[in-house]
């Protein structure tokens, strides 16, 4: 019998919903030819177009409708205090006006954030060194979101560099045992908890699989 208090859902008006998607830290190119770091959490990838969402006064948005080449970067849990190092920072000047009030401006963010650049091998902007997944990309479209509040972007990724650590040896796999992203949610930082099971459409090779829903193993498909 079914004992436990049955659940109560109220009606809330959040501000934000930032519901827990991943930061990533774009790098992208000024006008002058110097470098632009910015932390993101709108971001979902679609086959080899990752979308994201970008508040329309940033330089990140300035440079990539210019400047189409960006890294979209993927931190670990542990780079988070990296991250929030940028979150007060812009690479713009002067300081946009729709900015939060301690946002300040910050020509050279990546040693603002003690990141360090490494080159990229098909576009000018650099990769940022620790993060075990680099994305190279470009943005194939940019356009207004529907209330005109924002920029989506639309990237296409051309190269994907991944840590040895976090890559079944071998083979072209992520392993998601591995490789935990920084998620962001509601404003709060979390890596991602132990494995529940996994979608009976991975094709990564693992010694052992815990059960699919149906206390099933793999099968091969
Ligand atoms: C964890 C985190 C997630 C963020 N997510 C977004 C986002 O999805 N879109 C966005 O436009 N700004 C986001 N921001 C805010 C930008 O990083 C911030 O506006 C920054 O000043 C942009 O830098 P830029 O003006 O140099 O591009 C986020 C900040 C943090 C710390």
């Amino acid at each position: 019998m079914n004992t436990a208090p049955p659940r109560i859902h109220v009606e809330i008006e959040p501000s934000i919903l930032y519901f827990g998607t991943p930061v990533v830290l774009l790098s992208t190119e000024n006008q002058d030819g110097s470098f632009n770091l910015a932390p993101i959490s709108s971001a979902w990838a679609l086959g080899q177009t990752v979308v994201m969402g970008l508040g329309p006064d940033g330089q990140t948005a300035h440079n990539l409708g210019s400047r189409p080449d960006l890294v979209i970067n993927l931190p670990a849990p542990a780079q988070w205090p990296a991250v929030e190092r940028l979150a007060a920072l812009t690479g713009r000047s002067p300081v946009p006006s729709g900015k939060p009030e301690d946002c300040r401006f910050e020509p050279d963010k990546f040693a603002a954030a003690d990141l360090t650049g490494e080159p990229s091998h098909l576009v000018r902007p650099p990769r940022v060194a620790g993060c075990p997944i680099q994305l190279e990309a470009r943005a194939g479209r940019v356009q207004p979101d529907v209330f005109g509040d924002f920029l989506i972007v639309e990237a296409v990724v051309c190269k994907v560099h991944a840590d040895s650590r976090i890559v079944v040896p071998g083979t072209d796999h992520i392993d998601p045992a591995a490789w935990s992203p920084l998620i962001y949610n509601f404003r709060h930082y979390f890596g991602l908890g132990p494995e529940l099971g996994h979608s009976y459409r991975t094709r990564t090779p693992r010694r052992s699989h815990p059960p699919g829903p149906r206390g099933v193993s793999n099968g091969g498909c």
